[in-house]
């Protein structure tokens, strides 16, 4: 079967699937996007997701490229005619093709929207999630808007790699006080020797992460206590546990920082129990 994308209100093959060599995101990173995950062909949490994409988009004073009840069914309709059950879908939208030249384009150009969905193998993520994953710690080097979910990445995808070099898993940003920030795809939290939950409150420091979101509600559930504070990097490898968040990765156990164990070297407990309970709390609605 070969796999669709959306292109600018258009339902084309992947290996057709093109931008403009002047698209202001190839040029200059110019654009937003956001991942949300697809769970029994269904889109979980596509309201908040919608809306954290419309907050980036007022951010940087960028158009909306439909209504968001109309994006909803392109993503939707992307995802059916790529026949993924589990997986992703990617939505992209940039500030559209212009001469190139830094400021804003007068007038507006129409902004370029990119739909791509693609399925993950579940299985394969129980099994890492089982094992558990190591990070590494870099400094921060990002810009200071990184709430905005914007395709300038490329602090991230350095810090990923030097991961992948380093045979870890994800990467910990570390701020210039010492404090994490978070991961270059994934919030980062802790959990105390007494049972708090806690991560760096979302100011401008960090993305706020849909999953982040919705896990508060379940740790509240739980009964737990979050504190959403700083942490450094000596307290995380201190801690009974450690997670990642994301929209791929849901709740992801951290068993090593830095070739240096957590807790016990194994996913811990409690993060376990907020994994497996993550999707009764997420919106998911069927088509
Ligand atoms: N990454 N922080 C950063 C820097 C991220 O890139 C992400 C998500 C998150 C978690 O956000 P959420 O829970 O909404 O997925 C935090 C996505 C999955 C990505 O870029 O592929």
């Amino acid at each position: 079967m070969s796999r669709i994308a959306y292109v600018n209100g258009r339902y084309v093959p992947r290996r057709d699937a093109m931008v403009h060599i002047e698209d202001r995101g190839f040029q200059f990173a110019d654009g937003v996007y956001e991942v949300c995950e697809v769970r029994a062909g269904a889109l979980v949490d596509s309201r908040r997701h919608l809306a954290r994409l419309e907050r980036s988009l007022s951010e940087l004073r960028m158009t909306p490229p439909m209504g968001l009840p109309a994006l909803l069914m392109v993503l939707r309709e992307t995802v059916r005619r790529n026949r993924v059950r589990d997986g992703i879908v990617y939505f992209q939208v940039t500030r559209g093709v212009a001469r190139r030249d830094f400021s804003f384009p007068t007038p507006a150009p129409e902004p370029t929207l990119v739909v791509t969905a693609r399925s993950l193998d579940f299985t394969r993520n129980e099994r890492t999630a089982a094992a558990g994953i190591s990070v590494i710690t870099v400094p921060d080097i990002r810009w200071q808007r990184v709430d905005i979910k914007s395709v300038s990445l490329l602090p991230n995808v350095l810090a990923k790699q030097e991961a992948r070099d380093r045979g870890a898993y994800e990467a910990w940003m570390v701020d210039a006080q010492g404090f994490v920030t978070e991961g270059s795809s994934s919030n980062a939290w802790i959990i105390t020797a007494d049972d708090k939950v806690v991560t760096r409150p979302a100011d401008q420091g960090i993305l706020r992460g849909i999953t982040r979101t919705v896990l508060m509600e379940v740790i509240a559930a739980h009964g737990l206590t979050l504190e959403e504070r700083p942490f450094s990097t000596a307290e995380a490898t201190a801690a009974r546990e450690a997670f990642v968040t994301s929209a791929s990765q849901i709740v992801m156990p951290v068993v090593r920082i830095d070739d240096k164990p957590v807790g016990t070297g194994k996913p811990g407990a409690l993060t376990l129990a907020l994994r497996r309970d993550f999707h009764r709390h997420a919106e998911s609605w069927t088509k």
